[in-house]
């Protein structure tokens, strides 16, 4: 066998028996089968690992918790019970603070797999929903639940960033953005995106994440770097209200206003988590490269913890579009 068959067979054999060597380390109780797709799911996570929307949403279906939405937020726990509820609640607080109506053409940025766009559709009625998500596997999803809903008339979803928007400009009369804005690279750009689509006077209601802008020292900021990679947040998308407001009023933006919601999110979201999550009927949702000591030890840190959110604040904005904008 000549040496560059060798070194060929060794550039195939070797990558192939490392990835069946680290399927074999987690916990399965699907046979060769499930070996198998261990095998794939981790080729995919190194892929994905590389997308704007990396790996995050392969580990985490988002659904681990929840039994009757597919809904991916963290929820507002206010009078909730589940996370089913909470997470409707945040899509209803949405709706309420951007003052949702039938007369809006509303443009839904990061929609995940639409539940937030098939509640709206039923319960304030905008004219027209648009969404747009850069997860082609969620717009898929979404369009075939909003086809099962009878409700494509109202509601279009599309694949797309943020950060790019395939629309002109003054089409829309609100913009909405639940919980999905701190990934958008950068944020600033999808404000200038927003305000460009957006009609003069036309509203702004995002669900994000701020920095609670005590000075953190270069640990702190490490440490606040390591975790926004973690999240998938750009770092320029770590900033505190006031720069927050002001990237709002550098896209053209007025009436900026910012409510802490943090204490009706993060502490009773984590109690859940760290309620159920031995559940059995959680532990079997769970993604399989998940279900081994290490990823239940690290899970458990990073969710039982205040120290994996501890510098964001979960803020609900609003503005609205000037008259002029630059
Ligand atoms: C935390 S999930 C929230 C999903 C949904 N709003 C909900 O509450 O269930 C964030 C969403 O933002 C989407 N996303 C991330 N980056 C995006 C971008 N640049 N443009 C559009 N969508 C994006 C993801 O695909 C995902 O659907």
């Amino acid at each position: 066998m000549s040496g560059l068959t060798l070194t060929l067979a060794a550039v195939v054999t070797l990558p192939i028996a490392l990835l069946a060597w680290v399927a074999m380390r987690f916990e399965n109780d699907d046979g060769l089968r499930g070996r198998l797709r261990q095998m794939r799911d981790l080729v995919r996570l190194v892929v994905m690992s590389a997308h704007p929307t990396g790996p995050l949403y392969l580990l985490w279906s988002g659904h681990e918790f929840s039994s009757t939405t597919r809904f991916l937020n963290l929820g507002y726990w206010r009078g909730a019970n589940d996370i089913d509820e909470a997470a409707t609640n945040l899509a209803e607080l949405l709706a309420q603070r951007a003052r949702l109506s039938s007369a809006d053409e509303v443009l839904d940025v990061g929609f995940g797999y639409a539940d937030q766009d098939l509640y709206w559709a039923r319960t304030h009625r905008p004219r027209r929903i648009v969404g747009i998500n850069l997860a082609e596997h969620q717009v898929r999803v979404g369009r075939a639940r909003v086809e099962a809903a009878g409700l494509s008339h109202q509601i279009d979803l599309r694949e797309g960033s943020a950060t790019r928007l395939p629309f002109g400009a003054h089409r829309f009369d609100v913009v909405l953005a639940l919980e999905c804005a701190f990934h958008f690279d950068t944020r600033e750009a999808f404000f200038q995106e927003a305000s460009r689509v957006l009609v003069p006077g036309g509203r702004i209601a995002l669900a994000d994440l701020v920095l609670t802008g005590c000075d953190r020292g270069l640990v702190g900021r490490t440490l606040d770097a390591a975790r926004a990679r973690f999240w998938q947040i750009p770092e320029a998308n770590l900033v505190d209200a006031a720069a927050y407001r002001a990237g709002l009023e550098a896209a053209g933006f007025t009436g900026v206003s910012i409510e802490v919601v943090t204490g009706d999110v993060l502490p009773p979201l984590r109690a859940e988590v760290k309620r159920r999550m031995r559940e059995p009927a959680v532990r079997r949702k769970l993604h399989p490269l998940h279900r081994n000591p290490l990823s239940d030890f690290l899970s458990r840190a990073l969710l039982t913890h205040d120290w994996p959110f501890a510098p964001l604040d979960y803020v609900i904005v609003t503005a609205r579009r000037a008259a002029r904008a630059p």
